[in-house]
Order: structure tokens, then C-alpha cells, then sequence
């Protein structure tokens, strides 16, 4: 296998908004990331994912974007995102930015010109359509609920946004607006950005004609299966590659939504010219009902281990994993797949464990490496997330539900949960501002913070750091093929990694119980785990223990 810098990588995804306030305004900005640069450096990653830090008036943090080549007023200025590209690079740490084409925002000026009249010259780059006998064009429901469509009055015409109305999708179809979004790339890529991550990528090509979806519980029609992986998906990759990415040495990641492995295989395959790798969402999504993810269904182990495994053993060869347990659109990685009281800091080793022993490129929401849980918000007026609005009115009124049911699954799912601040240390706010913070810190700060993690030798953090370290020190763990261990087992995820005679096995109990496991580790040493020593036969609970033969370390 061909061997490349992103795949040997280590990601730490910053959700700016939320990492470091560095002017007291309550909402984390650029200087603050640039103050904390020695902090991801000591973690021993190697890139940064930054979302989205673009010009926008902040109806969906920023992933509605209102000038693309300007930084929003709260985070900095352009000169302030020099700086800290500048001082990234010189720390041997690259960044990699949110690109978010699927739409815009209202406010972007090719907006403000679309609506503006039926022709415009700026009117093509949206998609408009005329109602059908006085109602909406089609049956799509957006993503955040509500229908896809907005009226404007203006033009009488409805425009199509798969999100929320503030966020109209761009037409692709349009080749201007192509030409137009790879200037815009180009220009942040001559700036000296490593890449990129896609937002929604696999939604950029819709079915012509539109056609109605399959009517859902919402009332509104399937929009994933209509836009998802389009016709012209991967035509259009080939061609931002061809005109932009095939002439940097950069990393891509996408962000799709829907992806089976045959998909992920045209955007990724290593002979396919799209994208290095692709976000897929099997585990993310693996518990949605009728009411998509918001549920309470606790995580079932043999279902989980059966996707990885799948994504492990079908990309080996052909193209490459992403491999992810949370990030800013989902519930705490350790709330959900560990124990956030008890065994927080085992589940949290055993969960980082778990995913970088395997195959593909890791990434760390910020947070996870000391052990940041769910926030658990009492009050609806603690959240901040508009889906987590819109689906509270939608299940609760629309549907009658009990509103402490709804709150408990907004406890549980909610996105903002993710979004709280990094903690920092146990002064107000955990550091992370002098004001008031936009969104309530955890009320946990005093125990789960940087400073303490940073000055502890048995903190999750140091262990990370030895996750991250063996992965730049061997070939085994970034490039070994993966085999699954116990398929069957409800309690154990264990997996072995091959490469020629080095040869790994990852034992992972995801439970809070002492269990049995009936295999012969002779002849293996020890190589990490979360607790001392080894039992014969045993895991104690959230226990991870890795052990190899033959392997190979470089320096
Ligand atoms: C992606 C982003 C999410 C955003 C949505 C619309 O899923 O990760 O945060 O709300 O796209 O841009
Ligand atoms: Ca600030």
C-alpha cells in the first residue's frame, strides 16, 4: 500500500466557538486557538480540522457562510488566521478547513443578487422552482425539519435548502458556480491550508427533475435517498480534484451522509481521483427509529463491531478509513459508547484505544482526550442548537410527546452536548472565558480539566499521547489489515492487526462487569492497556489491553 502523510496522521478536530475565548466576548476565537497551539502540539497530533471560522451570521455556527474568503467578525480577523497557520506550521502542525459548498448563507451577497429577480445573473447558482397548483414544489423535508423549500415573495418562486431556510443550496449544475468554488479553494490553498474537510458532500448533486421522496414519519418526503450521491457526484469530484486538489499536497476528507462502503469506495478509492478518505455514519446512526436519532436505545456491541469491521476489512487495500466516535454533530463519544461516572477514565482509554488501534486516520474531537461527557441540560433554554429546537416543538407538539421524554433525549443526543467548552482548568468558566460563555460550561470542570489532565501520568490524556505516539512508531498500526476476534461476544471487541510477521491484538470491554475470555496469549508482550499488568483470561471493566509479537518500531 502506497505509504502517504495523512494516512500515518493523527486529526484533532477544534470547534472554535467553543475551544478558547481569548477577548472575554464568551465565544472562543483564533488568538485563543493560537494560545493553546503548545497544548495540541504536547497531545502529539499532527493535523488540525478547524470547522467552520468563515464570515456568517450564525444560524448554524457557521456552517452558513456569508463571505468565503473573510473570517468571522467574533473569531479574528485574516491577519489573525495568518498567525495561526503561521505558528501551526511552525510547531510541524498542519490545518485542514471546513469547506461548506453545499449551500450558503441567505446573506452571501450571490444570494442577496438571486433573489433579487428572475434574471438576475446570480440567479442560477440557487435553486429556484415554481409551485405546483399553490403548494411547494416537492415533498422534501429539511434536515432540521420543516419543509426543503422557501417562499420568497419577491420573485414568487420557492428556493430549495436541504437545512435550515437561512441556508439555500447552491446549484452545482451551474458550472459557473463550480468555476467559482474552486477559485475560492485555490486562493485558501495557496495560503498555505493542508486541506480540507467536505461539509454534506455527497448532497451537492440532486436528481433531476427532483422527484418527491418516500413520505416519512415528519410528514415531508426522504431527502436523503433523493440527494444523496446524486447522479453527478462524483463527476463533479473529479473535476474539483482535476482543477484544484491534484495540484497541492493536501489531505481531503468527506462528510457523507448515507455512505455505503461501494460509495465510499468511487469517493476514496485509491484510483478514483475524488477525495483520500470519506466520514461515514453507520455507527453514528446505528440506533435511529421512526424518530431518527432521537431515542433512547442503549448501543448494541455486536452491532456496533459488525460495522467497523465491515469499513476495516472492505476499504483494506482500496481506499482508507476515517475513523471517528463523535464530533461537533453528535452526543459525548464517551456518554455514549463508555460510562461518564464510574469508570470514566478506563471507558474513555478503552473507547481511544479502541479506535486507534485500527486501520485508517483517527480524529479526536476536542474533549475526548480528557474525558469530556454529555452536558445534560436540565432547561431547554441551556441548549442552543436549532435542531435541538426545531425537534423538541416537532415531538412534543406535533407528535405529543411527553416534553421530559423529549428533554431526555435531547440529554442524551443533543448536539450541543459536544459544543460545551473545552474545560481548561478548575477556575470560572474552566478557563475557557472571562465572560459569559455562549453556551454553559459542564458543570463537571472542576474534576475533568486540561490543567489537571496535563500534570497526571495516569490521565487520559497521557494515554493518548501513547496512543498517538505508537501509531507515528509503527507501520503495524497505521497499515496492518484488521480481523475481527469474538464476533459474536456482546461484551468484548477484540481484533487482531497483520503486517507480515508483526502481528497485534486489541481485547476492548465495553462493560462495567469482570468477563471471561477464552484466548491463549503466550508468546505476545504487552504493548498499552488501562489498567496494571494482564489477568489470564480475564478483563476487568473498561478494560484495554494491547499485545503484539514481532512488531517493528521506527526510531
Ligand atoms: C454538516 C455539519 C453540521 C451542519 C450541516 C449543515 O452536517 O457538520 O454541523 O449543521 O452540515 O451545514
Ligand atoms: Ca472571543
Amino acid at each position: 500500500m502506497n505509504q502517504t502523510w495523512w494516512k500515518e496522521a493523527v486529526v484533532y478536530q477544534i470547534y472554535p466557538r467553543s475551544f478558547c475565548d481569548s477577548n472575554g466576548d464568551g465565544i472562543g476565537d483564533l488568538q485563543g486557538i493560537i494560545s493553546k497551539l503548545d497544548y495540541i502540539k504536547e497531545l502529539g497530533v499532527d493535523v488540525i480540522w478547524l470547522s467552520p471560522i468563515y464570515r456568517s451570521p450564525n444560524n448554524d455556527n457557521g456552517y452558513d457562510i456569508s463571505d468565503y474568503q473573510d473570517i468571522m467578525e467574533e473569531f479574528g480577523t485574516m491577519a489573525d488566521f495568518d498567525q495561526l497557520l503561521e505558528e501551526a506550521h511552525r510547531r510541524g502542525l498542519r490545518i485542514i478547513m471546513d469547506l461548506v459548498v453545499n449551500h450558503t448563507s441567505n446573506q452571501h451577497k450571490w444570494f442577496l443578487e438571486s433573489r433579487k429577480s428572475r434574471d438576475n445573473p446570480y440567479r442560477d447558482f440557487y435553486i429556484w422552482r415554481e409551485g405546483k397548483d399553490g403548494k411547494l414544489p416537492n415533498n422534501w423535508g429539511a434536515w432540521f425539519g420543516g419543509p426543503a423549500w422557501e417562499y420568497d415573495k419577491q420573485t414568487d418562486m420557492y428556493y430549495l435548502h436541504l437545512f435550515t431556510p437561512e441556508q439555500p443550496d447552491l446549484n452545482w449544475e451551474n458550472e459557473i458556480v463550480r468555476k467559482k468554488i474552486y477559485e475560492m479553494m485555490t486562493w485558501w490553498l495557496d495560503k498555505g491550508i493542508d486541506g480540507f474537510r467536505m461539509d454534506v458532500i455527497s448532497m451537492i448533486s440532486k436528481v433531476p427533475g427532483l422527484p418527491d421522496g418516500e413520505l416519512l414519519e415528519t410528514g415531508y418526503g426522504d431527502v436523503s435517498h433523493a440527494c444523496a450521491h446524486g447522479p453527478r457526484v462524483h463527476e463533479f469530484l473529479q473535476e474539483m480534484n482535476r482543477e484544484v486538489l491534484s495540484k497541492y499536497d493536501i489531505m481531503t476528507v468527506g462528510e457523507t451522509a448515507c455512505v455505503t462502503v461501494e460509495e465510499a469506495k468511487k469517493y476514496s478509492g485509491f484510483d478514483r481521483h475524488e477525495l483520500n478518505t470519506v466520514f461515514q455514519f453507520e455507527v453514528m446512526d446505528m440506533n435511529f427509529n421512526e424518530n431518527g436519532k432521537w431515542n433512547d436505545l442503549p448501543v448494541q456491541l455486536t452491532k456496533f463491531k459488525s460495522i467497523f469491521n465491515k469499513w476495516q476489512t472492505e476499504l483494506d487495500g482500496c481506499a482508507w478509513n476515517a475513523l471517528f466516535l463523535g464530533n461537533h454533530d453528535q452526543p459525548r463519544s464517551l456518554s455514549r459508547f463508555g460510562n461518564d461516572t464510574t469508570y470514566r477514565v478506563e471507558s474513555a482509554k478503552m473507547l481511544g484505544t479502541c479506535l486507534h488501534m485500527m486501520q485508517g486516520t483517527p480524529y479526536i474531537f476536542q474533549g475526548d482526550e480528557i474525558g469530556m461527557t454529555n452536558a445534560y441540560f436540565e432547561d431547554l433554554n441551556d441548549y442552543r442548537d436549532i435542531e435541538s429546537y426545531n425537534v423538541f416543538h416537532h415531538l412534543t407538539e406535533e407528535k405529543g410527546m411527553p416534553k421530559e421524554t423529549v428533554m431526555r433525549y435531547l440529554q442524551l443526543v443533543s448536539r450541543d452536548n459536544g459544543r460545551t467548552p473545552m474545560q481548561w482548568n478548575d477556575q470560572e468558566n474552566a478557563g475557557f472565558t472571562t465572560g459569559t460563555p455562549w453556551i454553559s460550561v459542564n458543570k463537571n470542570y472542576h474534576e475533568i480539566n486540561a490543567a489537571a489532565a496535563t500534570k497526571d501520568k495516569n490521565s487520559i490524556f497521557s494515554y493518548y499521547q501513547k496512543l498517538i505516539s505508537l501509531r507515528h512508531r509503527s507501520s503495524l498500526i497505521v497499515y496492518g489489515s484488521f480481523h475481527m476476534l469474538m464476533p459474536d461476544s456482546e461484551e468484548i471487541f477484540a481484533y487482531e492487526r497483520v503486517l507480515e510477521e508483526q502481528k497485534l491484538v486489541v481485547l476492548c470491554n465495553f462493560t462495567d462487569q469482570t468477563v471471561d475470555y477464552a484466548m491463549d496469549l503466550s508468546g505476545y508482550e504487552k504493548l498499552i492497556g488501562n489498567y496494571d499488568g494482564i489477568l489470564n483470561g480475564q478483563l476487568r471493566p473498561y478494560e484495554a489491553v494491547v499485545v503484539q509479537k514481532n512488531m517493528i518500531f521506527k526510531d
